[in-house]
C-alpha cells in the first residue's frame, strides 16, 4: 500500500492525489482520501472521507467537481490484505466516534484479539480490515485514559504486533497529523510552512528535497511549521534531515506509452550505470567497496545462501550458476518466504545475499533478520538507496538502475545480473578459482553488454509483430538450459504478470518429463536457444516440440543457420559469453510480454492483483 499526507498552505487534495498516483506501484485495488474541509462561511471545518474500489484515477473521477477545499489531509492506495478490495474496505478508516481518520500500510498481526476485546466493549465495525480495529483501539485508549492523541497512539502501538506505517487525522485538531512507523518506510518532506508524508520520496521531490526518514518505533507529530519525533517512550528524537539526490524526470514517462516500455528501453543506460565506476577494462579490475570489505568472508564462505522473491529470485538463480562456476562456492537459492519459516540451518559466518529491487519486500526483509540472528553475514543487493533491506544488511552493492515504476520488473533485473556477475568475477579472481584470462574475458563481455542491448532494442518492431501473432494463446511454455534456464523462468513470469496468459518456465531437457504432454498445435513454446555449451542439446529439444506440432519461437544467436529452419519465428541477438548472455536474452522476452499485454488491451504498468513492492509477509 502507499500513503501520502499533507499539511500546510497549499490545497491538500491535488498534492495527495498526485502523490497517490506516484505510489500506485505499491498497490492499486482501491484508493481513498480524508480531508478536514474548511467548510462554507459560518460552518465549522469538518472531516470528510472519500474512498473507492479501483485505481486512483477512479477516485479522481468520482471526486471531479466536488468542493475539496482543505489544507490538511491523508490519502491511501491499497493492496488488499484483510478484506477484499471494495469501497468499504478502502482506506481511510474512521474511529468509532468518526472523529479520527487513519491510513495504514502493513499488517496488524494480533488484530483478531484486539477486535474481540473491542467487540466485547460494544464497538461496531464498518469494514473487515485490521486498520479499522487499530483506530478504534486508539480512540478507546484515548477515551479511557483521557490523554492526548499522541499518547494514545504510543500506548496502542506498544500492544500492536506487526508492521505498519500509520497517519492519523483528528477532526478536533486540524493543525496536526500524527504518524508512526515500524517495519515499513515513511518519509517526511520538510518544506517552508508545510510538510509532506509519504511511503517513498516520489510524491515529495517536486516540492522539496529535504526529507526525514522516520525510524522504527518513532511517532511523528507534524504541524505545518513544526516536526516533532518521539520514541514510544515519549522521548524526543532529533530529526535527521537529508537532501535527496533524485530528479523528477527519473520518475516520469518521458514520451513512452508506459513506464514498462520506457524502462525496457532505458536498459543500455541503466546497465552502463551499474557497471560505471566499478568495471575498469583498461586496468583489468573491478572496484566494489562493499565486496572488498567482506572479501575474506566471501573467500572463506563454505556456502552462500541467496534469498529473494519474484524476479529478484530469478536473478539469484542465475547468480548461483555464476558463483558456482567462478568461485567454486556452493550456492543455495531460496524463496525468502520459504527460507524463513523452514527453520533453516545457518551457521555463524554463513554468507546470506539478499536481492531486492525495492529493498522493501517484507518476506526478504524478515528472512535476513532471521539469518542475522543466527550469526549470518548479510550482503544486500538493492536498487533503492537507503531502503530497509539495504539498511538491514552488513554490506552490499546497489544496482543503480534508477527508480523502477512499472510493476513488472525489467531494468532492475538486468542491473542485478550485471552486479552479481561483477561480484562473482571479483570474488573468483581474488580466491584464485578463476584464471586471469577468463576474468578479463568476462569483464570485456560485460563491458560490451550496453551496446548489444541497444542492438536488440532496435528489433522492437519484429518482436511486436511476433507478439501480435501469438497474443491470443491460452498457455505458453518457456524453455532454456544452463544460464538460459532462469531466463526462461523470467520470460514466463513477465508474460503471466502482464498478459494474464498462463505460462510456465522449465529446463528444456526436463520438459520431456511432463510438460511435453501439453504440446499440440495450439501451444507456443519459446526457446532461449542462443549459442552455448548446450546448443546441440537444445536443438534436439526444439525438434522434439516440432515433432509434436508445437509452435516454436526461438531466441537465437545472430548467424545461427540451423534453428531458423525449425522454428516458426526467431529473434536474433548478438553473440555473447554464456555467462552474460542472460542479460541480453531476457530483453526480447520483456518486449514480447509487453507487446502481448498491450495487444490484449491490458494496463501493463498496473497488472491486476499485483503490487510492485509487497510490504506484507
Ligand atoms: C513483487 C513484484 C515483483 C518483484 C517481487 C520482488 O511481487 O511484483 O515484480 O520481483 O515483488 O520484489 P523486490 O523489490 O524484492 O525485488
Amino acid at each position: 500500500c502507499g500513503i501520502v499526507a499533507y499539511i500546510g498552505h497549499r490545497q491538500a487534495y491535488p498534492v495527495i492525489l498526485k502523490g497517490l498516483k506516484r505510489l500506485e506501484y505499491r498497490g492499486y485495488d482501491s484508493a481513498g482520501i480524508a480531508l478536514i474541509q474548511d467548510g462554507e462561511p459560518g460552518q465549522n471545518p469538518h472531516l470528510a472521507v472519500y474512498k473507492r474500489k479501483g485505481k486512483v484515477a477512479d477516485l479522481e473521477e468520482f471526486l471531479a467537481g466536488k468542493n475539496l477545499n482543505s489544507h490538511v489531509g491523508i490519502g491511501h492506495t491499497r493492496w488488499a490484505t484483510h478484506g477484499e478490495p471494495s469501497d468499504r474496505n478502502a482506506h481511510p478508516h474512521l474511529s468509532g466516534s468518526g472523529r479520527l481518520a487513519i491510513v495504514h500500510n502493513g499488517i496488524i498481526e494480533n488484530y483478531a484479539a484486539l477486535k474481540q476485546e473491542l467487540l466485547n466493549k460494544g464497538h461496531v465495525f464498518a469494514s473487515d480490515t485490521d486498520t479499522e480495529v487499530l483506530i478504534h483501539f486508539i480512540e478507546d485508549i484515548q477515551q479511557h485514559n483521557q490523554c492526548e492523541l499522541e499518547e494514545a497512539v504510543r500506548i496502542a502501538l506498544r500492544r500492536v504486533v506487526g508492521a505498519y506505517v500509520i497517519v492519523i487525522l483528528d477532526a478536533d485538531h486540524p493543525d496536526t497529523l500524527i504518524a508512526a512507523r515500524k517495519g515499513t518506510p515513511l518519509v517526511i518532506g520538510v518544506g517552508r510552512g508545510e510538510h509532506f508524508l509519504a511511503s517513498d520520496p516520489s510524491p515529495i521531490i517536486e516540492y522539496t528535497k529535504e526529507v526525514v526518514f522516520v525510524n522504527d518505533y518513532e511517532v511523528a507529530i507534524v504541524k505545518a511549521d513544526e516536526l516533532i519525533l518521539k520514541n514510544l517512550g515519549n522521548e524526543r528524537q532529533t530529526p535527521f534531515i537529508q537532501k535527496l539526490d533524485l530528479e523528477l524526470a527519473a520518475i516520469e514517462k518521458g514520451g513512452f506509452d508506459h513506464f514498462m516500455l520506457k524502462e525496457i528501453f532505458e536498459q543500455p543506460d541503466t546497465i552502463f550505470d551499474s557497471l560505471r565506476g566499478r568495471l575498469d577494462e583498461q586496468r583489468g579490475m573491478i572496484t566494489m567497496r562493499g565486496v572488498e570489505e567482506y572479501m575474506q568472508k566471501f573467500i572463506d564462505a563454505q556456502r552462500i545462501i541467496m534469498v529473494a522473491c519474484g524476479t529478484s529470485w530469478h536473478a539469484a538463480l542465475t547468480a548461483e550458476y555464476m558463483f558456482e562456476e567462478l568461485c567454486r562456492i556452493p550456492v543455495e537459492v531460496e524463496y525468502a518466504s520459504e527460507f524463513r519459516y523452514r527453520n533453516p540451518v545457518i551457521h555463524p559466518g554463513n554468507m546470506v545475499m539478499a536481492i531486492s529491487q525495492s529493498g522493501e519486500t517484507a518476506d526478504t526483509l524478515v528472512a535476513i533478520e532471521e539469518a542475522k540472528k543466527a550469526g549470518a553475514i548479510i550482503f544486500g543487493i538493492c536498487n533503492v538507496v537507503g531502503s530497509s533491506i539495504a539498511r538491514a544488511s552488513h554490506a552490499g552493492a546497489y544496482t543503480h538502475a534508477g527508480p523502477e515504476i512499472g510493476v513488472a520488473s525489467t531494468k532492475a533485473f538486468t542491473a542485478q545480473l550485471a552486479v552479481l556477475c561483477m561480484i562473482a568475477l571479483k570474488v573468483g579472481y581474488e580466491k584464485g578459482t578463476l584464471s586471469r584470462e577468463r576474468f578479463l574475458h568476462v569483464l570485456h563481455e560485460l563491458a560490451l553488454v550496453p551496446e548489444k542491448v541497444k542492438e536488440i532494442l532496435q528489433q522492437h518492431e519484429n518482436i511486436k509483430a511476433i507478439a501480435e501473432k501469438y497474443a491470443s494463446a491460452r498457455d505458453f511454455l518457456y524453455l532454456g538450459r544452463g544460464y538460459n534456464f532462469p531466463v526462461a523462468l523470467e520470460g514466463a513470469l513477465k508474460l503471466k504478470e502482464i498478459s494474464y496468459i498462463h505460462a510456465e518456465g522449465y529446463p528444456a531437457a526436463e520438459m520431456k518429463h511432463g510438460p511435453i504432454a501439453l504440446v499440440d498445435e495450439q501451444l507456443p513454446v519459446l526457446f532461449v536457444a542462443t549459442r552455448d555449451r548446450f546448443h546441440e542439446k537444445i536443438v534436439s529439444n526444439i525438434q522434439e516440440i516440432k515433432a509434436r506440432r508445437g509452435r516454436v519461437i526461438a531466441v537465437i544467436t545472430e548467424g545461427d543457420e540451423v534453428v531458423p529452419h525449425m522454428a516458426d519465428d526467431v529473434i536474433a541477438v548478438p553473440a555473447a559469453d554464456e555467462m552474460v548472455a542472460p542479460i541480453l536474452n531476457v530483453i526480447p522476452l520483456q518486449l514480447l510480454a509487453y507487446y502481448i499485454g498491450v495487444a490484449r488491451g491490458y494496463d501493463v504498468d498496473k497488472p491486476r492483483n499485483l503490487a510492485k513492492s509487497v510490504t506484507v509477509e
